[in-house]
C-alpha cells in the first residue's frame, strides 16, 4: 500500500506536494469515490485512481529535463489564474513530467522537471541541503559589511537565513550583479534576503542546481539531462558524495546557521 499523493507522483501526475493539491481540489477517485482527505493508501495492484477522469497508472520509463524558464510563467501544472504555466514550455515532451520545486512567476533561469516523484522528494527536501546558485541584479551598491551579513545570515519572515555564498560579479545601470548560492528554499528567499539589506531585485535568473549548471540552454527550451547528469542527482540523500556533500565544503561542516 502506498500513500495516495506518491502514488499519483509515481504516475507522472504531479510531485507529492502538487498532488496534495488536486486531490484537495476534488480531482482524484479511488475506485470511483472522489477523496478529498490526506492519508488515504491505495494498494497500485488492485485499487483503481482516476486524475480527472481518467485511469491513471505508475510510469516505468523517467524522463529528467531542465527548462530555461522566462519570466511570466508559473511554475504549477494549472493555473487557476489561466496565466501561462511551464507546462505550455514542456508540451512537446511525450511523457508527463512536473517541475522539482518552484521559481516564482518573475525568475527565470534553470528549473528541473521529471516524472520520477522519488528524486523530487529527494531534491526538494530540506534535509538534503541542495544548492542553488542565483545571477540577482540588484540596486545600489553592494559594500563588505552587505556582502558579510547575506553571507552569514539576515532575517527573513522573523527567521535567520543560513550562511549563503555571495560575491559580486559586476555593475549593471541600476546597481550591482551577484551570485549568490544559498541551500535552502524558502518563499522569495533571495528576494526577501535583498530586501534585508535595503536592496531591491530587479532580475533574477537561476543558474546552477544540485551541481546542474543552465550553460547554454536558450530561454524558454528545454533539454534532456545527460546519463551522468542524471546519476549525480540520483546519488543525493543516498549518503553517497552528492550535491549536498558539496554543500558541506562551500558553507562548512555545519551547514545550520550558528548566528541566530
Ligand atoms: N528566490 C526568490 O526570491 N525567487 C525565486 O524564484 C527563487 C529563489
Amino acid at each position: 500500500m502506498v500513500r495516495l499523493q506518491k502514488f499519483l507522483a509515481d504516475c507522472g501526475i504531479a510531485s507529492r506536494r502538487g498532488a496534495e493539491t488536486l486531490i484537495k481540489a476534488g480531482r482524484v477517485k479511488v475506485n470511483g469515490e472522489t477523496v478529498r482527505e490526506m492519508g488515504v493508501k491505495v494498494d497500485e495492484y488492485s485499487d483503481i485512481v482516476e486524475f480527472d477522469g481518467k485511469q491513471v497508472k505508475p510510469q516505468t520509463k523517467m524522463v529528467y529535463i531542465m527548462l530555461n524558464k522566462p519570466v511570466g510563467y508559473v511554475t504549477t501544472v494549472s493555473d487557476d489564474k489561466d496565466r501561462d504555466t511551464v507546462m505550455d514550455l514542456v508540451a512537446d515532451v511525450p511523457v508527463r513530467i512536473y517541475p522539482v520545486g518552484r521559481l516564482d512567476y518573475d525568475t527565470e533561469g534553470l528549473l528541473l522537471m521529471t516524472n520520477d516523484g522519488d528524486l523530487t522528494y529527494r531534491i526538494t527536501h530540506p534535509k538534503n541541503n541542495v544548492q542553488k546558485t542565483y545571477e540577482a541584479e540588484v540596486t545600489g551598491n553592494i559594500g563588505m559589511d552587505t556582502l558579510t551579513q547575506l553571507r552569514q545570515g539576515v532575517m527573513v519572515d522573523g527567521v535567520r537565513t543560513s550562511r549563503a555564498k555571495v560575491e559580486v560579479i559586476g555593475a549593471t545601470r541600476l546597481g550591482t550583479k551577484v551570485k549568490i548560492t544559498i541551500h535552502e528554499g524558502r518563499n522569495r528567499q533571495v528576494r526577501k534576503m535583498f530586501e534585508a539589506v535595503g536592496c531591491s531585485v530587479k532580475r533574477l535568473k537561476r543558474t546552477e542546481e544540485a551541481g546542474l549548471k543552465l550553460g547554454h540552454t536558450p530561454l524558454g527550451r528545454w533539454r534532456k539531462l545527460t546519463e551522468s547528469e542524471v546519476n549525480m542527482l540520483k546519488k543525493i540523500g543516498t549518503g553517497k558524495k552528492s550535491s549536498a556533500e558539496m554543500s558541506k565544503q562551500v558553507f562548512g561542516k555545519n551547514t545550520k546557521n550558528k548566528h541566530r
